[in-house]
């Protein structure tokens, strides 16, 4: 994770900070799960009830990865890891965007769309099949594929290394998320007391928590503008206000 003498910026990041790139967010008006109810195509019971179903969403949902490019916030935290700063992403994402921008140090609570696992051994990933899964891909302990993801009502099985993570934060960012699905949410409370916390979504003063600094931007304006900040004075800090 780089090396410690260097400030540590944690970034806690969810669906939002993909937004500007042509990714649809969860809980919005015009949202994923307004069109898809999770109940059909998120948890392990559609997957019993119905994995073609459950496939065909994931396929839909690779191929708006696969159309997107990383946006001006993925790389400006993808430029200050490049400028000397350590920088530990965790996201909420499955898309590979962070990585595509060029950040190094990613860690997916809630799996990778680009990848596939067992549907009987979370512990098993495979590469994604060219085309995407099918029905009949079986892997080599002889159960079907399924999308490298979390559903809900499953464990979220790097939560602890993610806490490990928060808890060497000098700064956490926190960048895209409504804050609504734990337990990734209470990765806020496993940050040092003494480290600042920002949060910078366009509904920043509705969902930051008591104590947390808030920037009511889009991810795409937020994010540069703070690394523009941290870059200039090569240290992390929260600065009153956040000169563009
Ligand atoms: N820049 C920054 N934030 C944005 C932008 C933007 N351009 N556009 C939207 N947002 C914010 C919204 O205001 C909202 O707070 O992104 C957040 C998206 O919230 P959700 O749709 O709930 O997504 P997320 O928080 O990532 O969901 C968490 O829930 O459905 C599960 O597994 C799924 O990982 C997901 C988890």
């Amino acid at each position: 994770m780089g090396d410690p003498r260097r400030p540590h910026l944690v970034v806690f990041t969810g669906a939002g900070i993909s937004a500007e790139s042509g990714i649809q967010t969860f809980r919005a008006s015009d949202g994923l799960w307004a069109d898809h109810p999770v109940e059909e195509v998120a948890t392990p019971q559609a997957w019993q009830r119905d994995p073609g179903r459950v496939l065909r969403f994931y396929d839909q949902r690779r191929d708006q990865v696969r159309r997107a490019r990383p946006n001006a916030a993925h790389k400006a935290l993808a430029a200050l890891e490049k400028h000397g700063f350590r920088v530990s992403i965790i996201t909420q994402n499955i898309d590979d965007l962070h990585e595509r921008a060029g950040s190094r140090h990613v860690l997916h609570l809630h799996g990778e769309i680009l990848k596939a696992r067992s549907s009987v051994d979370p512990r098993m990933h495979y590469p994604l099949p060219r085309g995407g899964i099918r029905l009949g891909d079986i892997c080599d302990k002889g159960s079907q594929l399924r999308p490298d993801v979390v559903w809900f009502g499953e464990s979220v099985p790097h939560f602890a290394d993610a806490c490990e993570i928060a808890a060497q934060a000098d700064l956490l960012l926190v960048v895209g998320t409504s804050l609504a699905v734990m337990p990734a949410a209470s990765l806020l409370e496993h940050a040092p007391l003494d480290a600042p916390c920002v949060l910078v979504d366009p509904e920043a003063d509705a969902l930051a928590p008591p104590g947390v600094a808030r920037l009511g931007q889009t991810a795409g304006r937020g994010v540069p503008a703070l690394v523009r900040h941290w870059w200039r004075e090569g240290r992390l800090w929260m600065p009153e206000t956040v000169v563009e």
